[in-house]
């Protein structure tokens, strides 16, 4: 409510890149850790879950992209989230695509970006994760890494840029996702295609000798249901261990600018391809759903369709501090 009626106001106040990286340094505080840790009160018990053999103890994460970095670990579990994804992370440093790269839609509920992988690159964030545990600050919770190729990586070295970043951050993260299907990298989604799909994935299960971490795929949500069932169909036979469904929908803004849309306009969309997944696999990838999940009906609705694990990104961003815990306490009332 608070954050309804006066954070989110002057957060939406000021242009959305800055609203983001204000809010994202303020959660990055330790003070504002220990303060969040005061204001939410623990997880409720009844919502934990067993994945890959790693205890969740909330269903519900926070979705890649918002803490590219990793700088706010402890933020995002005192919010309530269950895990988190941070990423996506390049093997080397790179900027942000040029400007338009982030637009709010309020009456859709919705956001449109571009930003393509701004990253402080696989190195950098080894070491920030690796002074975070010797530190004694690591969090309980699962943490996801999602990893994606540089810019300026020709599509048939792509497999090399995968396996480098998994490399440098493999010893931080309980499952990395491999980002094939972000909008906003020339040429990256074709990396979906069987070809590239087996190399990216032979690569990286080359540079994961046991015991392997779980590593997952993240997919778009507007392939047609022949092309996910040639995804499907290589990732069972890979080494795979899950699917991220889905990322954000390519779609141009008012000036023809493509970019990716997230949140509601998304929401329906994602749960179909999940429910196509987990019908063709016949379960046996799990599946952690993102996209337009903003209540407990839109997360009950995921795990209905089949979905192991719940991630929101705009959701978050609309409804704010108490996101996820509110979900949690609607989703407490309707577990089955
Ligand atoms: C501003 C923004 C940046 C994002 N950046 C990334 C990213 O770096 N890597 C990625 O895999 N997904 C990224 N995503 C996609 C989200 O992780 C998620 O898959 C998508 O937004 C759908 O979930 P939502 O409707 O809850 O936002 C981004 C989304 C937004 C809105």
């Amino acid at each position: 409510m608070l954050y309804r009626l006066i954070l989110r106001r002057l957060l939406f106040f000021l242009p959305p890149e800055s609203a983001h990286h204000l809010a994202l340094s303020l959660c990055a505080k330790g003070w504002t850790e220990r303060l969040l840790r005061r204001l939410f009160p623990p997880l409720p018990s009844g919502l934990e879950r067993t994945v890959w053999g790693l205890r969740f103890p909330s269903p519900l994460g926070l979705a890649a992209g918002f803490d590219k970095n990793g700088i706010a670990l402890g933020a995002w579990e005192a919010l309530g989230f269950g895990f988190c994804e941070i990423g996506t992370v390049t093997p080397a440093p790179q900027g942000p695509n040029p400007p338009p790269r982030l637009r709010r839609l309020p009456r859709s509920e919705a956001l449109w970006n571009r930003l393509g992988f701004p990253s402080e690159g696989a190195e950098r964030v080894a070491r920030r994760l690796a002074r975070r545990r010797t530190e004694g600050r690591w969090p309980r919770f699962p943490v996801g890494i999602n990893v994606g190729k540089s810019r300026q990586t020709e599509l048939d070295r792509a497999a090399e840029d995968y396996a480098r970043a998994f490399s440098l951050l493999r010893a931080y993260g309980d499952f990395f996702v491999l980002n094939l299907s972000s909008p906003n990298t020339p040429g990256l989604r074709s990396l979906q295609q069987e070809t590239h799909l087996r190399s990216v994935l032979a690569a990286v299960a080359a540079a994961n000798p046991p015991p392997a971490k779980p590593v997952l795929v993240k997919i778009a949500p507007d392939l047609e249901e022949k092309a996910l069932g040639r995804i499907l169909e290589v990732l069972l036979s890979s080494r795979c261990d899950g699917l991220v469904a889905t990322n954000t929908l390519p779609t141009p803004d008012r000036g023809g600018v493509m970019g990716g849309l997230s949140g509601k306009p998304l929401t329906q969309r994602s749960t179909e391809v999940i429910r196509f997944l987990v019908r063709e696999s016949g379960g046996r990838l799990p599946i952690i759903a993102a996209g337009g999940i903003f209540d407990g009906a839109d997360a009950r609705e995921k795990l209905d369709a089949g979905a192991s694990l719940l991630e929101a990104y705009t959701g978050f961003v609309f409804r704010g501090a108490g996101f996820a815990r509110d979900i949690e306490r609607d989703l407490l009332g309707t577990v089955p």
